[in-house]
């Protein structure tokens, strides 16, 4: 992204200390959304990035993950794919677990959401471990799509998700807002 426009986003990310526990500086980007300027700003971004890219879908990240892909992919005239927490799509799903800091979690894509060989660029609004990023793209493949590349808004880079992402990514472009 353009200096200006990350210095936009910056400045729409508010810190919140001790959230959700002591300790744990949360980003919130409520503020961004509620500014139609970044907001905007950021969806043409995402949009561009699903131009550049060449994607046939975007997958977006439950929970904030879809409040950022759904725009970018409704402005970039492509499909909207939700990958969700187990047990809330109503089809036929593939299930994919991973591992969190304390236990695990599953997310779940439905098994129908892409035509062979769709490229699709996942977007979520934080790339922390990378764990959630990971599970998505062997979603992705398992589905019979290929992975066009990962957009985060923000990457926490002291927990070195980008190095975890890496094998998954397999070439394919990380880019951090
Ligand atoms: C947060 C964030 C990413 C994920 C990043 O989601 O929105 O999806 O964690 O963490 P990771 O890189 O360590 O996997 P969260 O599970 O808090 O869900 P929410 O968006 O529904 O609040």
């Amino acid at each position: 992204a353009s200096s200006s426009l990350r210095e936009l986003l910056l400045s729409r990310i508010r810190d919140v200390p001790d959230y959700p526990k002591p300790g744990v500086m949360f980003k919130d980007i409520t503020p961004l959304l509620a500014d139609p300027a970044a907001f905007g700003a950021l969806t043409d971004a995402l949009a561009s990035l699903c131009v550049r890219l060449e994607a046939d879908k975007v997958v977006g990240l439950e929970a904030r993950g879809f409040i950022l892909a759904a725009p970018a992919a409704a402005k970039a005239q492509i499909g909207f794919v939700p990958v969700r927490k187990a047990g809330k799509l109503p089809g036929s799903t593939l299930r994919q677990g991973y591992e969190l800091e304390y236990g695990t979690a599953e997310i779940e894509v439905h098994s129908d959401a892409f035509a062979p060989g769709d490229r699709v660029l996942v977007i979520d609004d934080v790339l922390a471990t990378g764990g959630t990023a990971e599970a998505s793209l062997d979603l992705v493949r398992r589905a019979g799509a290929e992975v066009a590349g990962v957009a985060v808004l923000m990457e926490l880079g002291f927990l070195a998700g980008r190095t975890r992402l890496a094998p998954a990514l397999a070439g394919a472009p990380l880019e951090a807002l």
